[in-house]
């Protein structure tokens, strides 16, 4: 069967810097936009021939099309197997786990994470590398210079595949194999955690909530928490992927996932519960009338690591994007291991993983991972937690208790200034920058400054360093406020403000949050000028 070339235009969709692009599900939809973005892929990597991929997606409006659409054109570029998630399912954690195990060259994830489905919402694509990685920056920026060049498309005029039907068939030479999306990384978490452990804790009465959020992750956690863990039949809610998620948001937070939190603040509590968001790379923690932050989440997973098999030698190291609390700072300290900070962005987590210098690394943006794969992975943080809970036999809110006495407390919160007029937060960020070297000693209401830069990275594994990572603002105390502008945001500028104090071991651990912060969120509304030059009294979203 003959290739088709199809010409197509240089399109402004990709950013520079990302693996992945995300946009309207309609533009993507749009003849020759999706097509032009596979190819700029293919010749970023310098071409499919004889390479082997793993695709799969989120399940969304448009999952389906998009994967035959990329069956044939890796085909036409002379790909020599694709391995797909039946029905085109696969999250992203479990995408990465196919990569590194069937040793594939890369892989296509299809999805826009915590963003809506459907026709009138989001849709993404992205390419993760033989690691199972994210796409680092050298190959990103490669991926930016293809599709501001591309001019055609290889594609074929053919049928589509099934993907409904397990097994291997051919598309003109190329081998595609369907597979079970779940088995191989349930496999993988069979010699991470002791699931007789964790049976045995179910089989006791210990109770569960898992909200999949008409996401991927249904599958997955229903064949594991159910299944195979034991819990009930309905433990796990929203199981069922749709395209559109149920009209909602996937996205696991307390405000997406607020019938959740409801749920464990009221007398019909589970002892547990988490939700993950459309692809199943973050993570929501709560217990009986607790939400744990996931700053918060990385340093107990850290400290008690050590008490499921997959991380009973101990961890190397661990790491966290800057904003993310320094909780886990100080878990680190105690074991005596490497912590690292780096940039947001998972990419960053990459070559420390690889090389073998962390082990657990996470976000504050509810993401959580491991050295098991190269993305970030929201069941595996669950089942992480429930084999803590099922070795230390206490409740969440005893471990998170237990955890501040040990190490004292790090308040955290986010405060999200959306859709704000782009020049505006350039100006608030460049007058900052400014202004920077006179900030120490600086009294802010009751903090005072003891040092503020601009943070840049210097990648120990390649050398590489990052510029402009946001803007970070130490207090006396050890309290700390950071400020950057968001890389993701779709509506204008938004701005993020990451507020953090510290409290020690035998301070008052049980304030409320907010309150506890109201100080800090003050001193950084002083020292940024964001009410004045953004125009903006108070944040959109705090989480
Ligand atoms: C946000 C999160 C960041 C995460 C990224 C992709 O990026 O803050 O931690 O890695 O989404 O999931 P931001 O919009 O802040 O640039
Ligand atoms: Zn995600």
């Amino acid at each position: 069967m003959p290739n088709v070339t199809h010409s197509c235009t240089p399109f402004p969709g990709q950013k520079p810097g990302t693996s992945g692009l995300r946009k309207k599900t309609r533009v993507f939809m749009e003849p020759g936009y999706l097509e032009a973005f596979v190819q700029s892929i293919f010749n970023a990597i310098v071409g499919a021939s004889g390479k082997t991929f793993v695709v799969g997606g989120d399940g969304r409006f448009f999952n389906a099309e998009a994967i035959q659409t990329i069956l044939r054109m890796a085909a036409a570029n002379g790909a020599s197997r694709v391995i797909v998630g039946q029905d085109g399912l696969l999250s992203t954690p479990a995408a990465s786990n196919l990569i590194r195990q069937r040793g594939a060259d890369g892989g296509l994830i299809l999805s826009a994470s915590h963003n809506p489905g459907g026709l009138d919402a989001d849709f993404g694509l992205k390419y993760n590398t033989a690691n199972g990685g994210p796409a680092p920056e050298g190959l990103t920026e490669k991926l930016y210079a293809e599709t501001q060049r591309i001019a055609e498309y290889q594609t074929l005029d053919t049928d589509d595949i099934d993907l409904a039907q397990i097994g291997v068939s051919q598309l003109n030479g190329m081998v595609v194999e369907i597979v079970d999306p779940v088995a191989d990384y349930a496999a993988l978490m069979r010699q991470l955690f002791d699931f007789d452990r964790i049976r045995t804790l179910i089989s006791e009465g210990f109770t569960l909530r898992f909200d999949a959020m008409h996401a991927v992750t249904g599958p997955y956690a229903k064949a594991i928490l159910e299944d195979e863990l034991g819990a009930p039949e309905g433990s796990v809610i929203n199981a069922v992927p749709s395209v559109d998620f149920g009209k909602g948001h996937p996205d696991p937070n307390p405000i997406w996932a607020k019938p959740l939190v409801d749920l464990v603040m009221s007398s019909a509590a589970p002892d547990f519960a988490a939700a993950s968001d459309g692809d199943g790379d973050r993570n929501m923690i709560l217990g009986r009338s607790i939400y744990v932050t996931p700053s918060d989440s990385l340093a107990v997973l850290a400290a008690n690591a050590h008490l499921a098999p997959g991380y009973d030698n101990g961890l190397a190291g661990v790491a966290r994007s800057m904003p993310t609390s320094t909780a886990v700072d100080r878990v680190a300290d105690a074991l005596s291991i490497e912590c690292f900070e780096t940039p947001t962005g998972w990419k960053f987590f990459g070559n420390l993983l690889d090389v073998g210098r962390i082990t657990l690394c996470g976000e504050e943006s509810a993401g959580t991972g491991s050295d098991h794969v190269r993305e970030k992975d929201g069941l595996w943080a669950v089942l992480l937690w429930l084999n803590i809970l099922a070795v230390r036999k206490t409740s969440v809110h005893e471990i998170m208790q237990d955890h501040w006495r040990t190490y004292g407390r790090n308040y955290y919160s986010r405060h999200d200034y959306e859709a704000v007029d782009s020049a505006k937060a350039a100006q608030m960020m460049a007058e900052l920058i400014e202004r920077l070297p006179d900030l120490p000693g600086a009294a802010a209401g009751v903090y005072v400054v003891a040092s503020a830069d601009q943070f840049s990275y210097h990648d120990p594994v390649d050398g590489s360093v990052s510029e402009n990572q946001g803007i970070r603002v130490q207090f006396e105390d050890g309290s700390r406020g950071v400020v950057r502008l968001s890389g993701t945001g779709t509506d204008n500028a938004t701005i993020r403000v990451y507020l953090e104090r510290f409290i020690p071991k035998d301070g008052d651990l049980d304030m409320e949050t907010q309150t506890a912060l109201q100080g800090i969120a003050e001193a950084m509304a002083h020292i940024t000028r964001l009410p004045e030059i953004c125009d903006r009294q108070a944040p959109d979203v705090m989480t």
